[in-house]
């Protein structure tokens, strides 16, 4: 489908010759705008940025480079082109065709996931608007951006669905996406991390890598929905989503990198040493993993779970990848998983698959999240040093499903409350780990420039140098 870039509204759903959903959606946008300047990134909101836009869904088109002032990025709609006869990948209705509209009795089903998956783009914007204040080199500082235009993209494309497909309560909840607050006393954000400030960049990278993935895992869930627009939009954000990651992966990389620079040049792995060189000691980052990897575990649910049971049935929600599982009825299969004995101990206990299908996207989830973990693993052996960063065990820390409330150590063994508290620090970041990454937190905007925590990347974005402006400072 053409698209007229000259539209308020960038879009390939033909918006134009929608009158209703147009004007609905052009009276949502200052709102959008509004948002943004009060909850976006704060400062630089009137600096060029070199940023990725979205123009269409070809390769050609879906990233589109050039200097914009934020306010000014082009927030479009676009969905992924539609499969001639695509049908029904899994579930009871397996091969049927997939759903144009929003069937009656799904539609409180599929308005809420657009609205929890919706909550948690403008949330992500909002923890991290400060961080602009302490970026690490004008690379990460455009990196940050470009992830942050790309969230408020990804609202519209949820805001599209409810306002195209859920009449007058689309709309409402539309409203309320802008209306509940990252941290907000009374109006907070609907899942519990994203109501968590990010506040360095340690952590931003961390949420990269861990919780954004976890956001990539909802949308190849969704990009599987029978509700056919919900797939292509999904489809599209994944395109948009890969980049998100590779800013944590390689954030991580680079301060890994850095602290192995600095070991080899003192000769030492104490952290004491290493911390006066102003790096951050492989531990303090494993205790970093620790949390962000735990903290997104509950994101997936409950381990066994009927409300996943009856998505998976109904063809609402499915698997992410479908096409690789053997079996996508699963009418009478069964499955074997881990869970807590009334010995206090693990046993294994067998469930329907249907009813596990939460655990099989944790299980993807964390497969996904160990290739980075190996790489910086290899790099370390590289640099001949003795550690090994380890994904703590999806038993640690939950606080929903089997493992809620039993008190484990990083590796899943039980250990007690006391025992927890006495060795907090040495499992997840002390007060004293967030005062020193702070400390570490200090702006650096010139070209090329990187502060001393994270070594420079090693290539910059879209074959500009490293040391371009990648925001304009002069
Ligand atoms: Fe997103
Ligand atoms: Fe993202």
């Amino acid at each position: 489908m053409a698209i007229n870039y000259q539209e308020r509204i960038p879009n390939n759903v033909d918006l134009g010759n929608d009158r209703r959903l147009q004007r609905a959606l052009e009276h949502w946008q200052p709102r959008f705008i509004d948002w943004w300047q009060e909850l976006g990134p704060e400062g630089f909101q009137m600096r060029d940025v070199y940023l990725r836009t979205a123009t269409s869904v070809d390769a050609k088109g879906w990233a589109t480079f050039g200097a914009v002032k934020m306010p000014d990025y082009r927030w479009g709609i676009f969905l992924a082109d539609q499969e001639k006869d695509r049908t029904i990948g899994f579930g009871d209705d397996f091969g049927k065709p997939v759903w144009q509209q929003v069937p009656g009795e799904h539609r409180s089903t599929l308005r809420r996931l657009i609205v929890t998956q919706g909550d948690t783009e403008p949330a992500s914007v909002e923890q991290q608007r400060l961080l602009g204040k302490t970026c690490p080199s004008l690379f990460d500082l455009r990196n940050l951006f470009q992830v942050n235009v790309e969230e408020g993209r990804h609202l519209w494309a949820m805001v599209y669905l409810l306002h195209a497909y859920f009449g007058r309560d689309g709309r409402e909840e539309a409203e309320d996406l802008l209306m509940r607050h990252s941290g907000s006393e009374d109006n907070p954000r609907i899942l519990g991390t994203f109501n968590e400030p990010i506040s360095e960049w340690l952590s931003f990278f961390m949420f990269t890598y861990f919780t954004d993935r976890d956001g990539k895992y909802q949308l190849k869930s969704l990009a599987e929905s029978s509700f056919d627009p919900l797939a292509r939009t999904c489809q599209f954000m994944l395109t948009e989503e890969a980049h998100h990651m590779y800013v944590g992966e390689t954030g991580i990389t680079r301060i890994i990198k850095r602290t192995l620079a600095k070991m080899a040049e003192l000769k030492t792995d104490d952290p004491a040493v290493l911390r006066k060189a102003g790096v951050i000691d492989l531990p303090t980052l494993q205790r970093f993993v620790n949390f962000w990897f735990s903290s997104c575990m509950d994101l997936f649910g409950a381990e066994v779970s009927s409300n996943a049971a009856i998505t998976f049935a109904t063809g609402v929600k499915g698997r992410p990848d479908e096409r690789v599982f053997e079996d996508h009825v699963e009418r009478d299969t069964v499955m074997e998983i881990e869970m807590p004995d009334d010995a206090g101990d693990i046993r294994l206990g067998e469930i329907t698959v249907r009813s596990g299908i939460n655990e099989q996207v944790r299980t993807a989830y964390i497969k996904d999240c160990m290739v980075g973990v190996i790489r910086w693993n290899r790099l370390i052996k590289k640099a001949g040093f003795e550690f090994t960063i380890e994904l703590p065990s999806s038993r640690f820390r939950r606080q929903i499903g089997f493992w809620a409330n039993i008190v484990t150590d990083p590796k899943g063994e039980f250990i007690s409350a006391e025992e927890f508290n006495r060795r907090h620090d040495e499992f997840l970041p002390s007060e004293s780990d967030r005062a020193y990454i702070h400390s570490l937190m200090q702006q650096v905007v010139e070209p090329g420039k990187m502060a001393g925590w994270i070594a420079a990347p090693d290539r910059g974005i879209n074959n500009m140098p490293t040391d371009y402006e990648y925001v304009h400072m002069s």
